[in-house]
């Protein structure tokens, strides 16, 4: 069994989890999962992922609004929000940024609040959490602008992206889509990826990794996800997970230990 797990992306706030989640996130530390960020996607979900954080040693926040979530947050989120970064384990601002796929709120609007939360991110000096859906060219544009410290979760661009990414100095973030049949990016992209930019994720409950696709996804389906990298890679599935929490540990300034 592998251990040392950093599941840098996961959303156990989501309703999937609500039979068993107290079980559940009880049960991950003796299941190998070292740490875990959990990310917000509006207010509310932010403030639940400080509670959680509270709770649990091993948790840590990220607060912010998702593209999807902009056009039913409140006058004073950005206020929210960064009251809620004030927390002693929100370690980023996120999840934040552009989803031209769905469009569930206006592209404009996901525009201005993923660049007022960059602003904050800078201004807090966290790293950011983002989400990039169909969107490379915006999203580009507007990390070129503020050159945030942070991570392209769930990375879907092209190798050319993700070594601008890393060029200006940020992680790339990859989880189950990887393992997809359909996935010849995300695979030239793990191959790519520099040994100290490669963050592991699930994106839980979304995004298992085969063979549990289309199954409710936690962050021990890492195992799977980083055995597939480690075989693209050639290396050993444990060093590759070693290796990926050194990682979000510089990312998130978090020490080696609890
Ligand atoms: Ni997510």
């Amino acid at each position: 069994m592998v251990a040392n797990i950093f599941d840098t992306h996961a959303h156990y706030h989501d309703r999937q989890f609500d039979e068993d989640r107290e079980t559940l996130l009880a049960e991950l530390p003796s299941a190998g999962i070292f740490r875990v960020v959990n990310c917000g996607t509006d207010g509310p979900t932010s403030q639940i992922c400080c509670d959680y954080a509270d709770r649990y040693d091993y948790i840590y926040a990220a607060c912010g609004v998702h593209p999807h979530d902009c056009s039913h947050e409140s006058a004073d989120w950005l206020d929210r929000i960064k009251a809620l970064c004030a927390h002693p384990k929100c370690v980023a601002v996120g999840e934040i940024g552009l989803d031209y796929h769905y469009d569930f709120s206006p592209r404009e609007m996901q525009r201005d609040f993923f660049e007022r939360q960059l602003i904050l991110a800078k201004e807090l000096d966290l790293p950011v959490i983002i989400h990039d859906r169909e969107a490379h060219a915006d999203t580009w544009e507007l990390l070129k602008q503020y050159a945030p410290k942070g991570v392209v979760h769930c990375f879907s661009g092209s190798v050319e992206m993700a070594r601008d990414v890393v060029k200006l100095g940020m992680y790339i973030g990859l989880g189950g889509a990887v393992t997809f049949k359909n996935a010849k990016k995300p695979v030239e992209v793990a191959k790519y990826v520099p040994e100290d930019r490669l963050l592991l994720e699930t994106d839980c409950p979304y995004m298992s990794p085969v063979p549990f696709r289309g199954r409710r996804c936690d962050s021990r389906l890492i195992a799977h996800t980083a055995a597939f990298i480690a075989d693209l890679r050639g290396v050993e599935t444990q060093d590759l997970i070693d290796q990926s929490t050194k990682n979000a540990n510089r990312l998130f300034a978090l020490s080696e230990s609890h």
